[in-house]
């Protein structure tokens, strides 16, 4: 039975009001910060199935500790909303859990109205890569992607979970119909063309690294300098490096993020260093011939400087095109497209399901920071474009 509609104003304030509760689930008391499968996942989940239970949705955890939660339809079709609810550290509260509540909004916004379609609203349980040092574990378990084994089977079994059970999280892609991802821009873009809503035509591709200097760690007292094989002056050096070819090369983004010296005292020349890669740009062979470059060149500096070098590939993830027909009905209702160079869920699905993604103005330009914000406008504006999508679908399959 339908009921009166919520105002999009109202059901935007309780999707901010509901990321800021996620917000208080962090594995420090200091800020937010919530890894894959970390204790406080489990009073987000808490949270996000009481919410989704009250819109008369049937609640699921996946092997990979994807919270799903199925809103039903008048037939067999399902469309998927989904976002991560993992996050970095000293993060701020709407990258990713936005998109969550948006999907729940828009369920709400329907009123029990019941669409030619399921509603699936995902909430992803690793996107950002943070504890694995590999990114999308909770959506390359949908599309059969996921190796699960060793830490990563041992934490999904710490979280009380069956890795075993891995293979029933994989979709019946023949049933989706698409998959939509509401998101924070995480950028200036928006704000500088002073417009609420981006549709996103593309996600950059992206290769990340773990890459080990190995020196000799001794006295930082007692060994002269030409003796030296420091590990963490060779990494310094190419931190520099891999900036300035970026800082060379178009469109080219290259960041060395974290660093681990050891044994980490401030008495000892560092006897390793281990740093992570992350290389991005939309022309996947750009990306892959300044991987190669920086490679060489850390072999190079190593080799100069008698500090051995080893690397391994993480992620090696092609730019992705948006599903062309969804972005043509999403562009009905925001008629600004733009390409994303953050990473996202939607970028796996995009490989098994048609997919598309509407962005979210990021005042300030700011994320994976704690300041990072929304505008309550600005989210009523991305559930009225939502709501549009999915009455224009529901035209198309009834
Ligand atoms: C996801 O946040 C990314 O790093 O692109
Ligand atoms: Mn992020
Ligand atoms: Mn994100």
């Amino acid at each position: 039975m339908a009921e009166p509609a919520k105002p999009q104003i109202l059901l935007a304030e309780e999707a901010i009001a509901r990321c800021r509760t996620l917000a208080g689930f962090s594995e420090n008391s200091t800020g937010l910060t919530r890894t894959f499968l970390s204790p406080p996942m489990h009073a987000c989940h808490q949270a996000i199935s009481k919410w989704m239970q009250s819109l008369e949705m049937l609640v699921e955890t996946d092997a990979i500790g994807n919270l799903r939660g199925v809103y039903p339809g008048l037939s067999e079709r399902r469309l998927i909303i989904g976002s991560h609810i993992d996050t970095v550290p000293n993060a701020g509260a709407f990258d990713g859990a936005l998109g969550v509540m948006i999907g729940l909004a828009l369920v709400d916004g329907l009123a029990r109205q019941r669409l030619p379609f399921e509603i699936e609203v995902i909430a992803f349980s690793e996107e950002e890569g943070v504890r694995f040092a590999k990114p999308f574990l909770g959506s390359l378990a949908l599309v059969g992607g996921l190796n699960l084994e060793g830490a990563m089977a041992q934490a999904v079994r710490d979280f009380g979970l069956d890795p075993e059970r891995i293979d029933e999280a994989k979709l019946d892609a023949s049933r989706v119909i698409g998959y939509v991802e509401f998101h924070i821009e995480q950028g200036p873009v928006l704000e500088e063309v002073d417009l609420p809503l981006a549709v996103v035509a593309a996600i950059a591709g992206q290769s990340r690294f773990a890459v080990t200097f190995t020196g000799a760690a001794n006295h930082a007292g007692t060994t002269p300098m030409r003796m030296r094989r420091d590990a963490l002056a060779a990494a310094a050096e190419w931190v520099l490096a891999v900036e300035r070819t970026a800082l060379v090369t178009e469109g080219l983004v290259a960041t060395v993020g974290s660093i681990e010296a050891l044994p980490n005292a401030g008495n000892v020349i560092a006897g390793e260093a281990r740093v992570g890669l992350d290389v991005r740009h939309q022309a996947d062979e750009v990306r892959l011939t300044a991987v190669k470059q920086l490679l060489d060149e850390a072999a190079e500096i190593g080799l100069r400087r008698g500090v051995g070098v080893a690397w391994s590939e993480r992620l090696n993830q092609a730019t992705v095109q948006m599903d062309a027909d969804l972005i043509a009905l999403a562009e009905r209702a925001v008629p600004f497209k733009m390409v994303s160079g953050a990473g996202h869920d939607a970028m796996i699905l995009a490989a098994v399901v048609p997919s598309v993604m509407l962005f979210v103005r990021s005042p300030g330009g700011v994320s994976h920071h704690p300041d990072e914000t929304v505008r309550a406008e600005d989210v009523a504006a991305a559930i009225g474009a939502g709501l549009s999508l999915l009455q224009d679908l529901a035209k198309r399959y009834n």
